[in-house]
């Protein structure tokens, strides 16, 4: 195993704290998608006589999780979710994020709107001054590409379909290159506005409350200010 890895399952562990509040009660834990979510999975599953449900992130999460013996609602069927534990491709020091490196970032917004914690878990390769270097994924409708393609250009980025690949939600993604994302509650707000894009993949206005991130030091913790 790699020492990126073993942050990797560090963090997932640790993040084991976070949720084990809600063991043995009705809650439904939310469950975030990506290989450092895979590891939270994993360790999720010698308390699954004590996890009443989970929401799934997306299609592949959802089947590890049951793989493990853990059940899997739809998100419609619970009326909240107090914790949600998820990855992320890059983070700042204010806990915005990129994601959707994984191409799960519509489910992954919707959860972590839900939510009412935002843990996420992550090593130290992704904490970052400036989001931007990690391309930013955006999930669009196709007939829109290429109109998008003109206008997220026009934002100084460098946007390229990600080949041969459709999301759980049967939509394309578009991966921006290039950017420097000094403001990104701002950017976020104007791609959403874009038509045709269904997310994109950064996570500001909604960033996380808590992070966990997984260093040769341990694992340190830090939240939201
Ligand atoms: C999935 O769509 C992503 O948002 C992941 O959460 C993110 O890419 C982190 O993945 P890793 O844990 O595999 O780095």
């Amino acid at each position: 195993m790699s020492i990126q890895d073993e942050l990797k399952r560090a963090v997932a562990r640790a993040a084991l704290g976070q949720v084990a509040p809600w063991f043995g009660t009705n809650a439904a834990i939310g469950v975030g998608t990506g290989s450092t979510a895979d590891l939270f999975i994993d360790e999720l599953a010698a308390h699954r006589g004590s996890i009443a449900a989970t929401v799934a992130s997306s299609d592949r999460s959802a089947a590890r999780l049951r793989s493990h013996g853990i059940r899997v609602v739809d998100l419609n069927e619970v009326e909240s979710v107090p914790v949600y534990v998820d990855g992320a491709d890059e983070i700042d020091a204010s806990l915005a994020m990129i994601k959707g490196g994984g191409g799960a970032l519509t489910r992954e917004k919707i959860v972590a709107a839900v939510a009412q914690t935002f843990v996420c878990i992550a090593d130290a390769s992704k904490k970052v001054e400036v989001l931007g270097r990690f391309p930013l994924p955006i999930e669009i409708i196709p007939m829109a590409r290429s109109f998008l393609v003109r206008e997220l250009s026009r934002l100084g980025g460098e946007p390229r379909l990600r080949d041969g690949y459709l999301t759980d939600n049967g939509n394309q993604i578009l991966d921006v290159h290039g950017l420097r994302i000094t403001h990104p509650r701002s950017l976020e707000e104007q791609i959403n506005q874009l038509p045709g894009v269904v997310t994109v993949g950064l996570f500001a206005a909604r960033g996380a409350d808590i992070l966990l991130l997984g260093s040769p030091d341990g694992v340190q913790e830090s939240r939201r200010k």
